[in-house]
């Protein structure tokens, strides 16, 4: 098809019409979520939106244990701006406390990449909005995983990949929401050609496109979205609540089997299934030959630096059976120290 396929296969329009879809699975309104680039990218346009938003205010409060991107993605843009903003990070559990009148931005990660303890959502965004302070929310270990609510519990900005729970495949792009109040309102940052209201125009000005057509930047990834496209199929007829149910079951299975017979590891998350995402994590100092000796007998976690191995437990593809398996097979590994070998402790270029 060549060029014709962006209007014939209506590739020019994949970016909302996938982030409509991914917009039912985290509770968005119609019209508000659009998909491209990647997460760190959607993390940097929401931020610089939301600080345009409060112009009188220099504090964007985050927690220590966001994702190190979001993190230097907002360092990178304070350093830009050069007025004087402060990123303030505090101990998750005392987030809470520092949402005051000073704070621009409540900035954070729902579900903790490395331990899967759960921020409350609606309180957080609650107290923010009480404070005059905007929120922006990190779904990346969020949407797909459980059920997500940023229009009931009033979210202003949330920002995801669609590589995790979504299963898109490495690199699939990211999407952003700006709730429908902002979303007319909000003044791109990485103003580029397909966010403008008149691409086709080629104006040598600027002006943002209509709603959250505003957050696009440049050429949609049309083969990535193709993947995406596919991978949301499997989603069109599942009910959230019953994906949430199936988590639940399944990471207390995984947690109750491996302290019965791993006597070594501690659980790193939660035990409070209502406080975690659907990630299961444990310590161990020798955490990173662990995982790779389980890896080498085709149970596919990660590593987090120090000490941490994470299991992604996907409601929608992974069973009892998988969990039983995996748990037998790393009691094995423990047990009998097969991950006591040079070849484990080789460390990779990805952890
Ligand atoms: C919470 C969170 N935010 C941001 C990112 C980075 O996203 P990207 O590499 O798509 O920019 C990740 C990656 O794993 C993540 O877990």
């Amino acid at each position: 098809m060549l060029i014709t396929g962006w209007n014939k296969a209506g590739w020019m329009d994949q970016p909302t019409r996938l982030g409509d879809r991914i917009g039912r699975l985290i509770g968005a309104e119609p019209g508000c979520t659009v998909v491209g680039d990647t997460l760190s990218i959607k993390v940097y346009q929401a931020l610089a939106s939301a600080l345009e938003l409060r112009p009188d205010r220099r504090v964007i409060l985050s927690d220590t244990g966001n994702f190190p991107t979001d993190l230097y993605m907002a360092e990178g843009l304070l350093r830009s701006l050069d007025k004087g903003h402060v990123l303030k990070t505090v101990a998750p559990q005392d987030v809470v406390d520092h949402i005051d009148e000073h704070v621009a931005v409540l900035m954070l990660t729902e579900v903790d990449y490395r331990t899967g303890r759960l921020h409350d959502m609606a309180a957080l965004t609650a107290k923010a909005h009480a404070a005059g302070a905007l929120t922006i929310w990190d779904l990346a270990h969020s949407a797909g995983a459980m059920p997500v609510d940023v229009a009931g519990t009033g979210a202003d900005f949330a920002v995801g990949c669609t590589y995790k729970y979504l299963n898109a495949g490495p690199g699939a792009p990211a999407f952003i929401y700006v709730a429908s109040r902002h979303a007319h309102a909000v003044n791109p940052a990485l103003s580029g050609w397909l966010g403008h209201e008149a691409p086709f125009a080629f104006d040598a000005d600027y002006r943002p496109g209509a709603g959250i057509e505003r957050m696009r930047v440049g050429t949609p990834p049309v083969l990535q979205m193709a993947a995406l496209e596919a991978a949301l199929d499997v989603w069109d007829d599942v009910d959230l609540a019953d994906l949430r149910a199936r988590s639940i079951a399944l990471t207390q299975a995984f947690i109750a089997g491996v302290e019965a017979t791993c006597p070594d590891l501690n659980l790193a998350s939660p035990r409070d299934p209502e406080m975690r995402g659907s990630q299961v994590s444990f310590l161990h100092a020798e955490g990173y030959a662990i995982m790779q000796a389980l890896i080498a007998r085709g149970v596919i976690g990660d590593f987090r630096a120090p000490d941490l191995i994470r299991f992604g437990i996907t409601p929608l593809y992974i069973g009892i059976e998988e969990v039983n398996k995996a748990v037998e097979i790393l009691a094995d590994i423990m047990a009998n120290r097969h991950w006591d070998r040079a070849e484990f402790r080789q460390r990779a270029r990805v952890t």
